[in-house]
């Protein structure tokens, strides 16, 4: 098994094309053939076994204001591990690759969107209810700003001691 981080432009499209084809398998309503669902990540994580793709999560790198204060985050997209090697740990290492480089780096939180809390709660994430702004959009158009929480629970997991509020969350950007 190997293991790549790429940033977002060196992604070719062989590359795109079997990321595409993952994110089918695992994402039965993901827009066919795309690698993204709003806009690009700035980088990914590859997992390979030979030139099979078996595991990706994308990440954004962002700017968001909790209650007044500026975190910066690494927020966690379309994680997922192809059906024949789930239930392996892939996703834990992946999302553990990802706590040690935002430790590196200064990154004070890692955020995500779920429904199932499992995997994350195992690897230190918390659910949080905040109230959410962001960007609303839809098929590459802009529609607007909304604000309330997101129908699949926020989750957060703080890498160094900055303390996650219960205020607002202006995302300042599109919702991930
Ligand atoms: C969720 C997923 C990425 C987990 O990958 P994985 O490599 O099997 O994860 P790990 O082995 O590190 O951890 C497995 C644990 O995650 C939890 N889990 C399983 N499916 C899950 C899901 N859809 N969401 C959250 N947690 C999940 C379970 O507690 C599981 O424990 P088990 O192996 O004892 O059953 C994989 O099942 C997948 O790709 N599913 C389809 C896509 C998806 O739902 N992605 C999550 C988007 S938020």
């Amino acid at each position: 098994m190997k293991l790549e981080r790429l940033e977002e432009f060196q992604i070719d499209a062989q590359k795109e094309g079997q990321i595409a084809e993952l994110l089918g398998q695992c994402f039965p309503d993901y827009p066919g053939g795309r690698i993204h669902f709003k806009q690009l990540p700035d980088f990914r994580y590859l997992c390979w076994e030979g030139d099979g793709l078996i595991a990706h999560m994308a990440v954004e790198h962002r700017l968001v204001n909790n209650d007044g204060e500026l975190f910066r985050i690494f927020g966690i997209v379309d994680l997922c591990v192809a059906e024949a090697f789930q239930h392996r740990k892939l996703a834990s290492r992946l999302i553990s690759e990802l706590s040690i480089l935002g430790l590196q780096h200064r990154v004070d939180f890692l955020v995500l969107m779920a429904k199932d809390h499992g995997l994350y709660l195992s690897n230190g994430f918390q659910a949080v209810s905040n109230n959410c702004r962001w960007l609303m959009i839809q098929e590459h158009q802009s529609l607007g700003i909304a604000q309330r929480r997101v129908q699949s629970s926020l989750m957060v997991k703080a890498l160094g001691k900055k303390k996650w509020r219960p205020g607002l969350v202006d995302l300042l950007g599109h919702v991930f």
